[in-house]
């Protein structure tokens, strides 16, 4: 593994390889809801969720994983998707539920789409961050990333990392690493809040609309039947399969991968819950002053 991240020294250039296998959409996902609105295409190498009037969709993902470097391209819903939100997250079940989640807010057309950000632990959020993008995620498809290991959660756009939440757990702060989570994504109509804080509504004259996604990758422990297909996630290094291996699941950024996220914070970055003193007028949470 040394070795490894010695050839390649950043985080930043580790998403930009090419991914060892490219999963296919037959195999990897259930279409779970939508009614004929999310569709499989191109043998399984693309998939697109629609929205109408009528009804949003969604797709999740058939394996649960706990810790896994997930990547997957999106091309969201071009031109006036005002009123739009595609969700693109990982979530565990039950009142307790851990949550990784992207989420992209649609505007009118020529104005910038948002991307939320958000970490749930044992249920509990309120750890919003949010970004505009620095390119126009309409017009091709831009790789959205989520490492999740037992050190941290980062997330990253197209190589870039933007946020990294740390695990602080030895500070009392939980962190998202027993419980299996699944990968889901939908489209649905959210104008009530999502665009200008819901004053541009849906333009039903445009619906359908439509988000496309393709080449998914996970390396990721896969959990099935109370055991995880990394045998011993906290240590092992090595492929479990023999077929990738696992650097991932001890990777933190490195100075460069610092670097860059703080250039997208400093940049693009909208809100922070870490600074919203009226949000938490007892105090910020507190991971907000160990980070
Ligand atoms: C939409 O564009 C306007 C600027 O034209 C901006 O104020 C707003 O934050 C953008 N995004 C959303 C989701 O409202
Ligand atoms: C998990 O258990 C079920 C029955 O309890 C069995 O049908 C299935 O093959 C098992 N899966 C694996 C991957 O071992």
């Amino acid at each position: 593994m040394a070795s490894l991240l010695l050839l390649v020294p950043s985080l930043f250039s580790l998403f930009l390889l090419v991914p060892a296998s490219v999963g296919n959409f037959y195999n990897d996902f259930d279409l779970a809801w939508g009614d004929g609105r999310a569709n499989v295409l191109n043998n399984g190498d693309l998939l697109t969720l629609s929205l109408d009037r009528a009804s949003g969709s969604g797709f999740q993902s058939k394996n649960e994983y706990l810790f896994g470097k997930i990547d997957m391209q999106l091309k969201l819903v071009p031109g006036n998707s005002a009123g739009t939100v595609a969700a693109y997250y990982l979530s565990s079940r039950g009142a307790t539920w851990d949550e990784i989640d992207f989420e992209f807010l649609g505007n009118v057309s020529g104005d910038p789409y948002i991307v939320h950000t958000n970490v749930f632990s044992q249920g509990k959020g309120n750890r919003l961050q949010q970004f505009y993008l620095w390119f126009n995620p309409t017009t091709d498809f831009h790789t959205y990333s989520i490492l999740w290991n037992p050190r941290s959660i980062i997330f990253s756009v197209d190589g870039t990392p933007i946020r990294e939440f740390k695990n602080m757990g030895s500070s009392g702060i939980p962190f998202p690493n027993s419980q299996p989570m699944r990968i889901y994504s939908s489209l649905w109509n959210a104008d009530d809040w999502a665009t200008r804080g819901g004053l541009v509504k849906t333009d039903w004259n445009l619906a359908p609309f439509t988000a496309s996604y393709r080449n998914f990758n996970a390396d990721a422990c896969i959990w099935s039947n109370g055991t995880s297909s990394c045998n011993s996630p906290a240590t092992s290094s090595a492929s479990s399969s023999g077929s990738s291996s696992s650097y991932w699941l001890s990777l933190q950024l490195d100075s460069t991968g610092q670097h860059r996220m703080k250039w997208v914070q400093k940049n693009y970055m909208i809100y922070n819950y870490c600074t919203d003193t009226e949000r938490f007028p007892q105090g910020l949470p507190p991971e907000c002053n160990l980070s």
